[in-house]
């Protein structure tokens, strides 16, 4: 289906935007290209790259994705006010294709408590913002933030100024999450009734998951008229998440004899899309998750596995080659050679540079020592370690224990730090605790461990521990992970791997405020 037909739905990703304002998902700028990079693979048609204004890293983030992601429109956030505009138009200067993403709440709660203006003043920005956006680029979204609790006839006002200003796409965000499908299907029915220049723009969802609707309600938005739909992989997001973007593809190519639109979506790219954006966010997939979760396929009960075994389709509506789920497959050796190696990332999904690549095969080469059997869950694990980690300011270098019953329990740890080699020796309530303290000795900071949690990536007593480390600072929460066969190097990675986020996080600023009143305002 051509991208222009009347029934082809717009995927617009915002995982880095919208996904990684959820609490402790902050990435650093080789995290966000290698998803973005994915974002392209996988074919979505706008990724929503970042909010320029926020920081130095965000427009930093959106101004190299925009070189290099360069089949998808790329798109950067701005609020209603001169100087986001202006900023994002920056950011994305090097874009092959480029669009401004500007928004104002339109409810009367948001316009009275967090705007304190009036709705005609509201109006008036919504003008202003529009026509400065279009005055930069083609390309401009217009969002109603709020827009379910709006009232219809102001939002209905809105949306046909800012189509007369120039928007040719109009966002209709569910942004608490409060709508119910009917009521969401209305408003764009509405919208295409009411709005007398409606054909001049694009309809768009975007619903967030407080109650648990928001693939529920995207849908119903498309069977209303929308679109375009704005998600996140695996549903990343504040709160309870945005909509998730597989659950939105394979519900509309699973039953498009219901709903018969069609994506661009490369399916079969999906389950690595979640792998990489979970282990990138350190944000765990829950098991029974529709499409991407570890049982989303697997079928345990007698009844269904006879069935299966008769028949997949007794109990399968669609394959997991579809998404990209295949079995785990014994993979590499102690004896496997580096040119194997490469051609196993290949397959994996990576694209690794010649750096990466060697560092990498180093450390698998460890492994392979250690443990007998090497499966694909082990090289994504071990590579997801490693790789985007080179510009971290503190780095993991040693750690040796002395653990067991009779204690005192003692790490000795060296670790780099902005190129300084620095090593001490601590003790502890457990080789855990041990390890932990060490890091602040030689690292010290204020942030508190709120979740410490060891998983095996794979069967055997030979597997590999994969750690993940939350901690927090004065509102501020960050992941880690980290992966070895021995569980304390891999605590002290994951923590390692936190700090670093830590330290990014803490560069990053509260964008400056706006008064829309003002002259800095449009
Ligand atoms: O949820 C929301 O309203 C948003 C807007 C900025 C589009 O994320
Ligand atoms: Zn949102």
């Amino acid at each position: 289906m051509s991208t222009t037909s009347d029934n082809y739905v717009r995927i617009f990703d915002t995982t880095l935007r919208d996904g990684e304002q959820s609490p402790g998902a902050a990435m650093n700028l080789t995290e966000k290209l290698r998803i973005a990079e994915m974002l392209e693979t996988l074919g979505v048609d706008i990724i929503e790259a970042g909010f320029p204004i926020a920081s130095n890293g965000d427009f930093e983030a959106v101004r190299e994705i925009a070189k290099v992601a360069r089949k998808p429109v790329i798109c950067g956030l701005a609020r209603a006010g001169a100087a986001d505009i202006h900023r994002a138009a920056e950011a994305l200067e090097h874009a092959e294709r480029k669009r401004i993403h500007t928004f104002i709440s339109t409810s009367p709660v948001h316009m009275k408590h967090k705007l304190q203006m009036e709705p005609e003043a509201v109006l008036e920005a919504v003008v202003g913002s529009v026509t400065l956006a279009r005055s930069l680029v083609d390309d401009v979204e217009w969002s109603a933030e709020d827009a379910t609790r709006t009232d219809p006839d102001f939002l209905c006002r809105c949306v046909e100024a800012a189509i007369k200003a120039g928007a040719t796409t109009i966002n209709i965000p569910d942004t608490v999450g409060y709508a119910v499908p009917s009521e969401y299907q209305a408003v764009f029915e509405m919208l295409i009734n009411r709005v007398p220049n409606m054909d001049q723009a694009i309809l768009s969802t975007h619903c967030h998951n407080d109650l648990g609707l928001a693939v529920a309600n995207s849908l119903a938005g498309v069977l209303g008229g929308a679109r375009q739909v704005e998600c996140t992989i695996n549903g990343l997001g504040e709160r309870a998440g945005n909509a998730a973007m597989e659950e939105i593809v394979m519900a509309l190519k699973t039953r498009s004899d219901a709903m018969p639109m069609e994506t661009g979506i490369v399916t079969t790219e999906i389950a690595r899309a979640s792998k990489l954006v979970s282990s990138i966010t350190s944000f765990p997939v829950q098991y029974n998750k529709a499409i991407v979760g570890k049982n989303a396929f697997a079928h345990e009960s007698g009844i269904h596995q006879d069935g299966m075994l008769k028949n997949n389709q007794t109990y399968e509506i669609m394959t997991p080659e579809s998404v990209g789920v295949k079995e785990t497959s014994l993979v590499l050796g102690k004896l496997s050679g580096r040119h194997a190696f490469r051609a196993k990332l290949e397959e994996l999904g990576y694209r690794l540079g010649d750096n990466a690549v060697n560092d990498a095969f180093r450390r698998f080469k460890d492994l392979a020592d250690k443990k007998r059997e090497v499966f694909d869950e082990d090289i994504m694990a071990l590579v997801d370690d490693e790789v985007g980690r080179d510009n971290d300011a503190v780095k993991f270098v040693s750690l040796r224990i002395i653990a067991g019953s009779e204690g005192p329990q003692e790490a000795t740890l060296k670790m780099e730090v902005d190129g300084e080699m620095r090593e001490t020796t601590a003790n502890g309530d457990g080789p855990v605790d041990a390890t932990f303290k060490a890091i602040r000795a030689l690292y010290p900071h204020e942030a508190r461990l709120q979740l410490y949690q060891v998983h095996a990536v794979t069967g055997g007593t030979d597997a590999q521990a994969e750690v993940s480390v939350r901690l927090s600072e004065g509102g501020k929460i960050v992941l880690g992970q980290g992966a070895d066969t021995d569980t304390l190097v891999a605590s002290a990675r994951a923590y390692i791997h936190a700090l670093n986020r830590l330290l990014t996080k803490r560069a990053r600023t509260a964008p400056p405020d706006m008064d829309l009143t003002s002259a800095e305002g449009v």
